[in-house]
């Protein structure tokens, strides 16, 4: 028997304390073979160390560290989207608490607003800002002009950029000078890069939505934490396919 079998908690407890259902459906969760520990199928009566345990149910990581914490924080315009700016400027960290230390998922430009997640869940950040994963992104610019039914669909299949074609996106327009646009990829300035590609540049630039998060009532500099709900979301958007990972 090795150390991690008496020592740590119990898997199921851990489980139950971020919310994924009561012990007891922990448990069959478990005993279905659904969660692997630093993969590996998990088996009833497993311990876990929560500090340093990789733990996953159906593909998904599930973080279990105490201390992990995610924000969503509707950024506004003219904040830079990193810890520390040697120019000075406002950044993102700074507006959320000091303490425990967070890193922003991805970037939004200086000019650019909406949706950014913060954390210091390390796993989920890669899973979330990797394009295998293809998470969806969704925004809405306003442009210079109207775009046309044709200029739409050269958004929705693919737009030369000077690093390449860019894959299948949903584009519509809310308004005549109003796109909404969902890409799937994270490229730099891509959706700016679009817009100018077909002759619309962006006026102004928010993003609605990171995969299945949302949220209209979040005001421009307020943040507040995810619920468990949107957590457990987050992490099956970025869940490996069974078939991918070979379960
Ligand atoms: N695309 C952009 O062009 N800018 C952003 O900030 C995000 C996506």
């Amino acid at each position: 028997m090795d150390a991690a079998s008496h020592e740590g908690e119990r898997l199921q407890k851990v489980l139950a304390r971020v919310g994924i259902g009561s012990r007891r459906v922990c448990e069959d969760l478990i005993a279905e073979g659904r969660v692997l520990v630093d993969g590996e199928v998990a088996v009833l009566g497993r311990r876990v160390d929560v500090e340093t345990a990789l733990i996953e149910l159906d593909g998904a990581p599930i973080g279990v560290r105490p201390d992990l914490v995610h924000y969503l924080l509707n950024k506004p315009a003219g904040v830079v989207t990193t810890a520390d700016d040697p120019e000075g400027r406002p950044t993102v960290v700074g507006l959320v608490p000091t303490e425990p230390r967070v890193f922003p998922v991805g970037r939004l430009d200086f000019g650019t607003e909406g949706l950014l997640l913060l954390t210091n869940d390390g796993e989920l950040a890669h899973r979330l800002t990797h394009p295998s994963f293809g998470v969806e992104k969704e925004y809405v610019a306003e442009l210079q002009g109207s775009p046309s039914r044709a200029t739409l669909r050269r958004l929705r299949e693919g737009i030369e950029l000077d690093d390449g074609v860019t894959a299948p996106a949903r584009a519509a327009l809310l308004e005549p000078s109003v796109l909404r646009l969902t890409i799937h990829e994270g490229r730099n300035r891509q959706v700016r890069r679009m817009c100018d590609a077909i002759g619309h540049p962006v006026v102004r630039l928010i993003r609605t939505r990171i995969g299945p998060l949302a949220d209209r009532s979040l005001t421009p500099g307020a943040w507040r934490e995810l619920t468990g709900d949107e957590l457990r979301s987050l992490q099956r958007a970025v869940a490996v396919p069974e078939a991918q990972s070979g379960g």
